[in-house]
């Protein structure tokens, strides 16, 4: 398929996926594409892997670990692998990297210099060292999770920072116009198991250093690297190529 029919292709599917129900998109990710693979960051996003279930039983999941993430998500993510009987692959940052960047800048150089060297190695490496191998990824992004970054994305899409010519990787995001309230009601209603931090006021968790509970009233994600800008609340998974 040459890349402008492959385009038109994921184009048309788009209309016949925008505004339809997260099963529904999901449904369509896990029927079309074998080598498709579920991102989960140990947060609400875990009712991707309980509706996913439902849909087809042999599905992927990975969880980067950036080695950075409290203990009650790494529990959250082991609960999750017994409750469902699912392998969950956590993704590991390149060592000789991480070393020499440790060595070099210290364990919390994100404070002083901003977090994009750091979510470079622990995320966005090992991120990209596992689509490589996958024909496709779902993640949990929503729109309301940012007035200021999310507002834009589609259901389905050619991955706008990891495709490439030779391997056009697309991207689902069947959560995209779901609001928190909907997905906490999901987790209520199917009693879907989550990260004791929620109960704590974190409402997105992200790693330890980097993320904090937030006030009543704050938006979610005031409490992600709460010392920069909003716009700038991105780590690199979901941001396009400049
Ligand atoms: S982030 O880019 O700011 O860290 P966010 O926490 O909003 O992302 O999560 C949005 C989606 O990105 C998640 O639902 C998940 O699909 C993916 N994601 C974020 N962090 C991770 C992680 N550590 N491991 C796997 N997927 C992740
Ligand atoms: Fe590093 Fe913080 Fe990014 Fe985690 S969120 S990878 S600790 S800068």
């Amino acid at each position: 398929m040459t890349n402008n029919t492959y385009m038109t292709d994921i184009e048309q599917t788009l209309t016949e996926l925008e505004g339809k129900n997260p099963r529904k998109v999901l449904r369509h990710a896990l029927e079309n594409y074998d080598k498709v693979a579920i991102s989960f960051s140990g947060a609400e996003d875990v009712v991707l892997i309980d509706m996913a279930l439902k849909i087809r039983q042999d599905i992927q999941v990975f969880s980067l670990d950036t080695g950075r993430l409290h203990p009650e998500t790494y529990q959250f993510i082991e609960q999750v692998r017994k409750h469902y009987k699912i392998e969950i692959e956590l993704l590991i940052p390149d060592y000789q990297h991480l070393e020499a960047f440790v060595k070099q800048k210290g364990l919390f150089s994100f404070y002083d210099d901003g977090h994009g060297e750091c979510c470079a190695l622990r995320k966005v490496e090992p991120l990209k060292r596992k689509l490589a191998k996958v024909d496709a990824w779902i993640t949990g992004q929503r729109k309301d999770q940012s007035v200021d970054t999310r507002q834009n994305i589609p259901e389905i899409q050619v991955d706008p920072a990891f495709a490439t010519d030779e391997h056009p990787l697309i991207k689902f995001n069947p959560l995209v116009n779901q609001s928190s309230a909907q997905i906490w009601d999901y987790i209520e209603a199917y009693q879907v198991p989550f990260n004791k931090l929620h109960k704590q006021g974190y409402i997105s968790i992200g790693c330890e250093p980097c993320t904090r509970p937030v006030l009543p009233n704050q938006h979610e994600r005031a409490g992600r690297w709460w010392w920069e800008e909003a716009t700038k609340k991105e780590c690199g998974l979901h941001i396009a190529k400049k």
